[in-house]
């Protein structure tokens, strides 16, 4: 007998980004005029369409289980919503309403991945693909890309083996904000419908785009698109991470089904109340995402201009997204000690590369008010310049650096 931990839980690690966001909090907590530009949920307050329906559910008095794939709105909501985005109709029976995006994803894994499987997906990735995929008891496959912060499409079709059940990709990139062409796109559908394997579309930004640029529709290259899975949510979309609502949509009914007997021999169902709220932002007027775009695009114009003036460092302007991929290799190819030192001496919080598969650089989040992005980086630009003054101040506060 013995009470050690499982083998699992010795192997999967913390999310570094939950990390970096508890650390800059308990700093905050304790007085210290913290800059959190770790982040990765937008300020802006939940559209009104989500805030009165959730009032009204509420005053209803009725919060009990819901049905455990997803309420019949709640599908619905999300099949209006696929038609218009994907120009493709699906029945109720494609559709999984689970808690987030992430857990959508999760769902996905443990249905498709046998132990030993592989998964393929390009570096810089979201966090938490790595450790999902282990979770799932997958192999990670992480392609690199030969420069820049882009994978060709021919690199991910080389990493393809036996073993490989699924391609994930995430366009724009957190943490990247880097879109996939569409010839990329059009390359990835076609061999993965050819050779029959899952593709996995992380569409949580799919909106959240800038310049006029567009994400490709996968579903325009797809003949039947049976093996493709397209995951969502309202977190990013609306800033509604609170909800904890996201989605998946797939034309292969088995599949959807049997991610949907994992969510309910774990989590049994959505909060009702989320759900609710789900779904009246996406029925709601939807004048706030273009809203959104407006203000991120400001604030990544903002972040690049501030950035820009620190010597040495590199950067790929970002298509979308709320996240700037910055190569601070110059000053510390280690970037948790960098961010680490950042966070104890300039009082800034950004997310290691390291944690994305990309050491050498910072995740700088522009989803914080334009006053904190541009204290934010003057107090970078302070630490890691050597000639200048060794204290800064900040309010009545003096910070001083090595
Ligand atoms: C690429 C990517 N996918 C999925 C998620 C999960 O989103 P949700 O809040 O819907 O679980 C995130 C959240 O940061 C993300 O960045």
């Amino acid at each position: 007998m013995s009470t050690t931990l499982s083998k699992l839980a010795q192997t999967i690690g913390d999310s570094p980004t939950l990390k970096i966001n508890a650390a800059a909090r308990a700093l905050k907590a304790s007085g210290e005029p913290v800059i959190h530009l770790g982040g990765g949920e937008p300020t802006y307050p939940a559209p009104q369409a989500a805030v009165e329906a959730i009032i009204e559910k509420a005053k209803s008095r009725k919060i009990k289980y819901s049905p455990s794939s997803g309420t019949p709105a709640m599908k619905k909501a999300v099949l209006v919503y696929t038609e218009k985005f994907y120009n493709r109709r699906f029945e109720p029976s494609n559709v999984l309403i689970s808690a987030g995006a992430k857990q959508a994803l999760f769902n996905f894994l443990l249905a498709a991945v046998t132990q030993g499987d592989e998964v393929i997906f390009a570096a810089p990735y979201w966090v938490s693909y790595p450790e999902m995929v282990k979770m799932a008891g997958g192999t990670p496959v992480i392609v690199k890309p030969h420069k820049g912060l882009q994978v060709e499409a021919r690199q991910i079709l080389e990493a393809v083996t036996p073993r490989t059940k699924a391609i994930l990709l995430n366009s724009p990139c957190n943490p990247s904000g880097q879109i996939y062409s569409n010839e990329f796109i059009k390359t990835v559908v076609e061999f993965a419908e050819k050779n029959d394997i899952f593709l996995v579309m992380d569409d949580i930004y799919h909106q959240l785009v800038f310049d006029g640029n567009k994400t490709p529709n996968p579903c325009a290259y797809a003949k039947e698109g049976k093996n493709m899975v397209i995951i969502n949510g309202v977190s990013k979309l609306y800033g509604l991470t609170g909800l904890r609502i996201g989605w998946a949509v797939c034309a292969r009914e088995d599949l959807i089904a049997a991610m949907g007997r994992m969510q309910a021999q774990s989590t049994s169902c959505n909060s009702d109340l989320s759900e609710t709220a789900a779904t009246a932002a996406l029925l709601g007027d939807q004048s706030c995402v273009a809203d959104l775009c407006h203000i991120l695009e400001d604030n990544r114009n903002t972040l690049l201009e501030e950035v820009e003036k620190i010597p040495h460092v590199k950067v790929q302007k970002p298509m979308g997204t709320f996240y700037c991929f910055v190569d601070f290799s110059y000053y510390n190819a280690s970037s948790a000690e960098l961010a680490q030192y950042l966070l104890e001496k300039a009082l800034v919080a950004v997310v290691p590369g390291i944690a994305f598969g990309a050491d050498g650089y910072l995740r700088i989040s522009f989803c914080a008010d334009k006053a904190s992005i541009i204290e934010g980086v003057r107090r970078i630009r302070w630490a890691l310049d050597k000639t200048a003054p060794r204290e800064l101040k900040i309010g009545d506060k003096i910070i001083t650096r090595d």
